[in-house]
């Protein structure tokens, strides 16, 4: 599925659905560390699981600013997060786990890029989205390149 995540026509719902988006992939982290053999692959994603709280911050931050709704949990509309993973729990191999993953971070790598490219996002409001599409990017070269090793 591509996400739509970023496509909002006003930042209000924009925000919004980043924080659903930003909820669904930390609950994915959770499946997935808790999932990984390997304890240097655990602690990788634990990593990456903190920039993902890092985006929720500065997106509450926003919605305060722009009064937007700030949902407390995701759901799992935009990320089809826990089937991938579960899915990839069927063969318990470490490989799987992190291209299933990797599969989730190649829709928030999209979310963030519709944001940067979004012109209902302020100038000044870009830096959010551009820090949050370099996250993206990052998490999904780690993963891929340790999927294939
Ligand atoms: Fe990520």
């Amino acid at each position: 599925m591509v996400t739509t995540v970023g496509t909002s026509t006003d930042m209000a719902s924009l925000i919004e659905n980043f924080i659903l988006l930003e909820h669904d992939a930390i609950a994915a982290y959770d499946a997935t560390i808790e999932r990984l053999s390997n304890p240097e692959y655990k602690a990788q994603i634990a990593e990456f699981r903190n920039d993902h709280l890092r985006h929720l911050d500065d997106l509450t931050q926003l919605a305060a600013r722009y009064g937007a709704n700030v949902p407390t949990e995701g759901d799992m509309k935009e990320i089809l997060t826990t089937g991938k993973i579960k899915l990839a729990n069927l063969t318990g191999d470490d490989a799987v786990i992190l291209q299933a993953m990797s599969s989730n971070e190649t829709d928030t790598i999209t979310a963030y890029s519709n944001g940067c490219e979004n012109s209902v996002v302020p100038p000044e409001e870009r830096m959010i989205f551009e820090r949050g599409l370099a996250d993206e990017r990052r998490h999904k070269e780690w993963m891929d390149r340790a999927a294939s090793m």
